[in-house]
């Protein structure tokens, strides 16, 4: 198996690489051309290996890379192509709002899935995202991910910021054996939200240690007000954990501000990074591509 880089994911394509055994790794050529466009080339002989090419897609400059290099990978001669996705881009916009909007999630999936044999990706917005994949795609979990490090720290309770995130925030609390409940989310528009505590089901947060979980953390728009509220219910310490940390422009410094500690996974490079994915999606490597 040789394990590739692409510009967004190279230090998590080096841990995939060392957690399955030192395979080989590479990072592809790249440079632009005048013009601005890209141009990537894959060196060394691929002509029958399991290519894994890790790149997340966090831009759309991303999005152009790794398209190129799956094509590279192909026309190298791969007997098979493995493609990793740590943070899959577009992913939020899997409904329609409006009439003559496309499912963004959905194209996306098309167009990754053309020159790959295999797909893995990590915490998708939704689960139901994978079903666009008519190949095999299989999804790692960023929140075994946090767990694990959440397990060196006191934890009381978890909250999810929104309804969206009941799924992720059970299993988180089934892991680490604690209780959770979620808040009640109303977005007014893409960087302000308006929260609530549920009118049932939550729980006494007064002098307990909070931890806050999301997918992702974008302008930190959710997070801010979900620490702000839980800190004035009076919570003894809050906690916000994120598999994808995007932390636009100040976000990070924001939630800073108002947390007492932040933690996020590497499928992004960001400055919580704290807990790392390359385990879990190399043991989906090992049991799924056998060769
Ligand atoms: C929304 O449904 C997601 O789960 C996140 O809560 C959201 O994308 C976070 O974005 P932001 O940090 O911009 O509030």
């Amino acid at each position: 198996m040789h394990v590739l880089g692409g510009t967004a994911s190279i230090p998590l394509a080096e841990k995939i690489s060392r957690e399955l055994g030192n395979a080989p790794f590479g990072i592809p050529f790249k440079k632009r051309f005048p013009d601005g466009e890209l141009y990537v080339r894959v060196e060394g002989d691929l002509a029958g290996e399991t290519v894994v090419l890790v790149q997340s897609t966090r831009t759309d400059e991303d999005l152009v890379e790794l398209l190129l290099l799956e094509e590279a990978v192909r026309e190298a001669g791969a007997g098979r192509s493995v493609v990793v996705i740590p943070y899959f881009g577009y992913a939020r916009q899997d409904r329609r709002f409006l009439a003559g909007e496309p499912l963004s999630a959905r194209a996306l999936c098309r167009h990754v899935e053309l020159d790959a044999d295999t797909l893995v990706t990590v915490d998708l917005h939704s689960a139901e995202t994978l079903r666009h994949f008519t190949k095999p795609a299989f999804e790692a979990s960023g929140i075994v991910a946090l767990s694990r490090r959440l397990h060196e720290r006191p934890v009381d309770l978890l909250v999810s910021p929104d309804k969206g995130g009941i799924e992720r925030t059970r299993r988180m609390a089934a892991l680490l054996d604690r209780p959770w409940f979620a808040l009640q989310k109303k977005r007014i528009d893409s960087e302000h939200v308006e929260l609530r505590l549920p009118a049932t089901g939550a729980l006494p947060v007064a002098g307990r240690h909070v931890v806050l979980l999301d997918d992702v953390i974008a302008t930190g728009g959710t997070i801010v007000e979900a620490a702000r509220l839980l800190k004035r219910e009076g919570a003894g310490t809050v906690a916000a954990a994120c598999t994808h940390g995007i932390f636009l422009r100040d976000a990070f410094e924001r939630i800073k501000a108002v947390t007492d500690e932040v933690y996020a996974t590497d499928t992004l490079a960001n400055p919580a990074e704290t807990a790392s994915v390359a385990p879990d999606i190399a043991e989906i490597l090992r049991r799924e591509i056998r060769s």
